[in-house]
């Protein structure tokens, strides 16, 4: 696929109740990502960590934006700070529509410490880095079978 972006994001949860309602409403943005990325040819993987919430996103430009264009105006987030976004040759979640890497109680990454970083390049690597962990974090749970959407019907050849 030409024109193929990817990008990487955090943002502050803003859901508020217990853990069983946190789960509900995690489990309803998995819908939806399931629904409406596999029209679009968007894949990725998303991460619930210490109140803070990773995505990686993929995709044909124009889908990209417009659906990271939703993402932002929902109000199950906010504070949502991009850390990179470019162009690249493959994708990390080609398989997944929206792969669910977990929730987490504690915080993965310092991310209020990601949040103050203002280089572009120290954003940039953050973001790299939490592709690659998010990916780990696929893989076993992809081992142990718990519960991810996977993308059956779209053959992605990027
Ligand atoms: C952290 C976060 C990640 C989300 N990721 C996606 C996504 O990858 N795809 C998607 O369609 N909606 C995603 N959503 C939900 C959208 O904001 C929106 O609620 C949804 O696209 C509405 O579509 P629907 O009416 O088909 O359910 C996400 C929401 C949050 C809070």
């Amino acid at each position: 696929m030409q024109n193929l972006y990817q990008l990487s994001y955090i943002s502050k949860n803003m859901i508020e109740g217990d853990k069983q309602i946190l789960q509900s409403q995690i489990e309803s943005i998995l819908t939806s990502a399931s629904n409406n990325n596999v029209k679009l040819g968007i894949t990725g993987a998303l991460l619930y960590s210490g109140g803070y919430f990773c995505q990686v996103i993929e995709g044909e430009e124009d889908n990209l934006e417009s659906i990271f264009e939703t993402i932002q105006q929902d109000s199950r987030h906010a504070e949502i700070t991009v850390l990179n976004f470019e162009k690249t040759n493959e994708r990390n979640f080609s398989e997944w529509s929206m792969a669910f890497a977990g929730i987490e109680e504690s915080m993965r990454f310092d991310i209020t410490g990601l949040k103050d970083i203002k280089d572009q390049t120290s954003l940039q690597k953050a973001g790299k880095n939490i592709v690659n962990v998010l990916e780990v974090l696929v893989r076993k749970k992809q081992a142990s079978e718990v519960v991810m959407i996977k993308n059956k019907e779209l053959k992605i050849n990027n």
